[in-house]
């Protein structure tokens, strides 16, 4: 028996390992041993590829050098807040990474083909290849937008030129027409390669730039479904089975959570990717009107006499790390004979499952989560529903058509008896959309910082 006879052993336990710790990824209670899993699977596969013979560990320890490097000042140097974008980058390196092991594995074809160690270019890989290279350059470039995007390094809105569906159709057949050359005759058309490259990278950039707004969590879960994909092609081109499984793993499941944004937003993959919803329409109605203010003097007065209140979250939440403040408040509410709830829509903060993550750093107990399809039929009934940073994921404007948000199901905080806004200023959310719930009668805003505001209420409960 060989060490090499072993690889494929340990390539299946570290799929095996893959697929539980995904499984338990499902539920917060074994989320974090899920991961544990996942990592030691990783593990098992590196040392596993490691043992192939022909390695030249030199530049392996260079690369792995570089990239804990990297992987070590972005850890410390990158704030929380800026975890979306990160997983933005994170998607577009992914992407990156399989278009250059299709380039490398293309490249070595040439030189094989050149010295006549083969006499045809092998047609499957070829076809890998080509796949690799498309969707690996598509998911760089679409990342590298959506980062912009996320960063604010590019206004939020759709940008839509005229017949833009045709060009992107254009592109994508000349880069499959170019893939379909090299399939065929693969010796001496690096140009037409380079093509195929630019081609996809161009491809990235134009069908991420007409979506915008609200729709940016559909377009990061499908470019880390992307992402997934090209590391699969990737795996064909190399003919390597866990790098095959681990793609397909992260391209399905960034598939179902591509569809529950879509769910969560009230619309097909098709009018996010195509509508451009929000180029023109954004801001297209203004709500004025008189907001009116409360202190944390007055909101304490007001939960302290609750009997229900629902928490919502939003991305002020994270900027301003109010969450164990939050949790805090939470506890005395409770203590006071409260039902607290906290209720977390799909799309609120900026990355998939944002405010559940920080909401479960803060031990907030899982059962107090509640969905905002169970808690709007009653929201009536809720004594304060108190909105911390949230403002798209509320806003009532979506419910009126000519406004870019309108269609996406939102928590029904108006409907609750009183209803208090915790945020900075008056200033529209993420979609640019005037949120008219800040003029509703029953709605008090507590202006200022979440966490300083919460902090004000809890040291008025610990006070009383
Ligand atoms: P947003 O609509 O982005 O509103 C957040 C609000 O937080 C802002 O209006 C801001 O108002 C307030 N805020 C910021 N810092 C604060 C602080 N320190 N203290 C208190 N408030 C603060 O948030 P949302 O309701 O969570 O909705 C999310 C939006 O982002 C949706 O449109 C969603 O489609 C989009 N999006 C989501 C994702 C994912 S995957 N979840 C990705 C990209 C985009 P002030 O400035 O007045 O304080």
């Amino acid at each position: 028996m060989t060490i090499e006879s072993i690889i494929p052993y340990m390539y299946i336990a570290a799929s095996v390992l893959f697929i539980f710790g995904l499984k338990m990824l499902s539920n917060s209670a074994t989320a974090r041993r899920g991961n544990g899993l996942s990592a030691i699977g990783m593990l098992l596969a590196i040392v596993a590829t490691l043992l192939y013979g022909g390695m030249s560990f030199k530049w392996i320890l260079v690369g792995a050098l570089m990239g804990s490097l990297v992987g070590v000042a972005a850890a410390r140097l990158i704030q929380m807040t800026s975890m979306p974008e990160m997983v933005g980058l994170f998607n577009g390196f992914g992407g990156l990474a399989s278009l250059l092991v299709g380039w490398a594995e293309y490249h070595k074809i040439q030189t094989e083909l050149g010295i006549g160690v083969i006499d045809k270019g092998p047609l499957f890989t070829m076809v890998a290849i080509g796949a690799t290279i498309l969707i690996g350059g598509v998911t760089f470039s679409g990342s590298m937008i959506a980062y912009a995007k996320l960063a604010g390094k590019m206004d939020g809105k759709p940008i839509l030129f005229k017949g833009q569906q045709l060009v992107n159709g254009l592109v994508l057949l000349l880069a499959l027409l170019l893939a379909a050359m090299i399939c065929g005759c693969p010796l001496g058309h690096y140009v037409v390669f380079i093509g195929i490259i630019a081609a996809s990278l161009i491809l990235g950039v134009l069908i991420t730039i007409p979506i915008g707004g609200a729709d940016m969590p559909v377009v990061i879960a499908l470019l880390n479904s992307y992402s997934g994909l090209a590391a699969c092609a990737a795996g064909f081109v190399i003919m390597n089975n866990v790098l095959i499984v681990a793609g397909s793993l992260v391209g399905a499941s960034g598939i179902i959570l591509t569809s529950i944004m879509c769910k969560a937003m009230n619309r097909s993959l098709a009018n996010v990717m195509f509508a451009g919803v929000g180029a023109t329409v954004s801001g297209g109605k203004t709500f004025t009107g008189e907001a009116k203010t409360v202190s944390a003097e007055d909101t304490y007065l007001m939960l302290e006499a609750a009997s229900s209140v629902v928490f919502v979250p939003g991305y002020g939440m994270a900027v301003a790390q109010a969450q164990h403040a939050v949790r805090e408040l939470g506890d005395l509410l409770e203590a006071n004979g409260c039902e607290v709830n906290y209720c977390v829509h799909p799309v609120a903060g900026r990355m998939p499952g944002h405010m559940n993550v920080l909401l479960a750093e803060a031990d907030v107990p899982y059962e107090q989560l509640v969905e905002p399809q169970d808690v709007n039929p009653t929201m009536a009934n809720v004594d304060v529903a108190v909105v911390i940073g949230a403002n798209d994921v509320v806003n009532p404007a979506a419910r009126e058509e000519g406004t870019a948000l309108y269609g996406m199901p939102i928590i029904d905080v108006d409907y609750a008896r009183v209803c208090i806004v915790l945020k900075r200023s008056l200033k529209a959310g993420f979609a640019g959309v005037d949120n008219p719930l800040f003029f509703a009668p029953n709605t008090r805003m507590l202006l200022g910082d979440a966490k300083h505001s919460i902090q004000s209420i809890v040291s008025e409960f610990k006070e009383s």
